[in-house]
Order: C-alpha cells, then sequence, then structure tokens
C-alpha cells in the first residue's frame, strides 16, 4: 500500500490545533477519479503546508485530506491524451492541500489540466526544490518585468530568507537586477543572502512600525512575501513608476498603507496569486526558472527530509527556525 501524509479533524480543544497529520497507508481506490495517476517521487514544504502540517486553520477545507501543495513525478497512467505513462510532471496549488489531495502521496490522481511538462535541464529534484515557493518567486518577477521596472535602482525582497525570498533573489540577480534583502535575521543569515546574489542586506527593523506614506523614495520595486507595516513602508520607498509584487502575508495580511505612493509615485501594487494560475503562465514561470535560476544556487538553499521527517520540518518552518526550500522525497 503507498504511503501519505493524511491530515485529518483534531478532537475539539480551547486553543489547540483544528487538524492533525501523520504518515499513513492509503487505499489507491480512495485518490478520487482525476484521469492521471502519478508516481511522486518528490513534494516540497511550503508556507501553507506547514501551516496545514501544524494544524493551523484557513487551508484545510476539508479532511482528511492528503498533504502537499507541490508534486513532481512521473505519469503511470492517463485517461487524458495530453498525458502518457512515462511523461515527467509537475503540479503547483490547484485547491491541493486545500480540498484536493497533494502531493505528500507516493500515489497521486490529477486532472491533466494545469500539469506542467518537466522542462528541459531540469531534474525531478530540482523542480520540487523550486515548488510553489519558487515558482510564485518567478510570477513575481514576470510581473516586475512586465512593468518594466528599472534596472538602475534595487529591488527589495522580503522575507528573504524564506522559500519564495530565495529564490526571488537568485533569479533576479541572474537576471542582473540589483537586488536588496529584507531579513529580521540580517546577523545569521547576512552571509547567505550576499551568496545568493543581494547587493545589499536591510534589516526588517527598520521597515517595522507605521512610517510616514511617502519616504525617500529607493526601490524600482520589490517582490513582498511579508505584507503589513513593511508591506506599507516598501510602498513608501518605492520610486516613481515603480511595481511592488505582493504575494504573501507571513508578518501580517493587514495592509496599513494610504494612496499616497499609487497617487503621487504612479506605483503599482501588483497581486501575485500562484493557485489558480492559468496555464501558459504556469509554463512561462517554469520557463523561466529552467533558463534563469543557477542550479548550483538552488541546491545551496536547499534541504531534504523523508515523508517521516516532514512533520518536524513544518515545524521548524512555522517557527521561522529553518530557511530556503524544503524538498520531501516521498519514498525516502
Ligand atoms: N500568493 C501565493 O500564491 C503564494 C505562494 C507561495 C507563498 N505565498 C506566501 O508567501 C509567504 C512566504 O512563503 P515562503 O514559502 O517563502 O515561507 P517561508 O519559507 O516560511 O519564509 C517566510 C519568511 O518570512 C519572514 N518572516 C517570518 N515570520 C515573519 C514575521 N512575523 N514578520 C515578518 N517576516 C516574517 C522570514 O524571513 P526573514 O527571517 O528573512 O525575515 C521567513 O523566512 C507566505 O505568507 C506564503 O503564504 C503565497
Amino acid at each position: 500500500m503507498p504511503r501519505a501524509i493524511v491530515i485529518r479533524a483534531a478532537e475539539p480543544t480551547e486553543g489547540g490545533p483544528v487538524n492533525t497529520a501523520a504518515v499513513e497507508q492509503i487505499d489507491p481506490a480512495r485518490l478520487g477519479d482525476d484521469p492521471v495517476l502519478v508516481e511522486v517521487h518528490y513534494s516540497g514544504i511550503n508556507y501553507k503546508d506547514a501551516m496545514a502540517l501544524t494544524g493551523r486553520p484557513g487551508i484545510v477545507r476539508k479532511t482528511p485530506l492528503i498533504g502537499g501543495a507541490d508534486l513532481v513525478g512521473t505519469v503511470l497512467e492517463s485517461a487524458d491524451p495530453r498525458w502518457q505513462p512515462g511523461d515527467e510532471v509537475i503540479l503547483n496549488g490547484t485547491g491541493m492541500t486545500e480540498n484536493r489531495h497533494g502531493g505528500f502521496s507516493e500515489l497521486a490522481r490529477v486532472p491533466g489540466d494545469f500539469l506542467v511538462r518537466l522542462p528541459d535541464g531540469l531534474t525531478q529534484a530540482r523542480a520540487a526544490a523550486i515548488g510553489t515557493a519558487g515558482y510564485t518567486a518567478a510570477l513575481c518577477v514576470l510581473r516586475l518585468e512586465q512593468a518594466q521596472v528599472s534596472t538602475e535602482a534595487p529591488i527589495v525582497v522580503t522575507g528573504a530568507t524564506g522559500g519564495v525570498g530565495s529564490i526571488a533573489i537568485a533569479l533576479l540577480a541572474g537576471r542582473s537586477y540589483q537586488v536588496a534583502a529584507m531579513t529580521g535575521r540580517v546577523d545569521q543569515y547576512g552571509a547567505y543572502l550576499r551568496g545568493l546574489g543581494a547587493s545589499d542586506v536591510l534589516d526588517r527593523r527598520e521597515f517595522a512600525g507605521q512610517g510616514r506614506p511617502l519616504q525617500k523614495a529607493r526601490f524600482a520595486g520589490a517582490v513582498d512575501t511579508v505584507g503589513g507595516e513593511v508591506l506599507a513602508n516598501v510602498l513608501a520607498q518605492t520610486l516613481y513608476s515603480g511595481t511592488v509584487a505582493a504575494c504573501g502575508l507571513a508578518g501580517s495580511p493587514m495592509l496599513p498603507t494610504s494612496v499616497m505612493p499609487f497617487i503621487l509615485r504612479n506605483v503599482t501594487l501588483a497581486g501575485v496569486d500562484s493557485v489558480q494560475t492559468p496555464l501558459p503562465l504556469r509554463q512561462a514561470a517554469w520557463e523561466l526558472l529552467a533558463t534563469s535560476l543557477n542550479p548550483q544556487l538552488l541546491d545551496s538553499l536547499t534541504q531534504t527530509v523523508t515523508l517521516h521527517e516532514t512533520i518536524a520540518a513544518a515545524e521548524r518552518l512555522m517557527s521561522a527556525q529553518s530557511h530556503g526550500r524544503i524538498v520531501v522525497d516521498v519514498r525516502g
């Protein structure tokens, strides 16, 4: 019987987790009736996965559910003519770990519509190292490039040591942007961030608290994974006609700002979602990653865990004790 991490509703307790997660053996007949059967080789732990695995509310919408917002593997059977046995595929988001079984499973049944073919030159393990985090970073970079952000001033990346942040830095630096990495852990990870390509490392504390709506402008754009006051202060420091790609809420889902940066500096706040992204944009993001992300840098920011080690690794991610990307070797 294949193994998977199954998330189940917990016994209700005051303030306790709403769900529990454990490695179980699963009946393949209960994987649903989607047309493509995939032998999953790798998944990864994203912020959302860590929330789901540690029983936080707001992610999992039905139980029992197999966790894992990402999967990378090989097609075993397909009733969808676009996919054949032996095809190497990637699937991110599309409701996995929310209302659809995900990639922490040796077998998965998935729809063919949002599968991306593994790009040439990328291994399955590296595609999982990129995962939703890296693919979201690529969506943010595409958004900045579409807006033709200036290369004359830095792009600031917030939550820099995280999965999205680390890959955004490596991608932007690889495409010749100046990158300022903002982190809450300058002493511990300053050298790591410079190694990824950041030319400057900023202390998140300088961006805490309510600042003036317009401050000294210094960023051509931003990739923001943090939200809250940090995002408000980044907007206030964005240069005329700059673009800020906002994809995360690691600090806060709130945005205490004013319209000033938008109406006086022509700043654009561009929202980025990775879950419901249309297929052509998914393919463009993966192409960007396959061609612009230095594989050695990717390896340097990745650690690998087994299925049995996944829940403990999720706990570390939620308590900000990890950095970079965590790949799950599903058969390990
Ligand atoms: N829109 C989408 O489709 C999409 C897709 C993927 C991820 N996301 C979101 O993007 C965010 C980052 O995801 P991730 O996978 O990169 O997570 P991650 O690996 O856990 O990284 C998050 C980073 O945020 C910083 N951080 C943590 N707690 C913070 C706090 N209380 N205040 C301010 N900063 C804090 C830390 O960086 P430093 O220590 O370096 O400051 C941490 O490394 C999450 O909110 C996630 O839900 C959204």
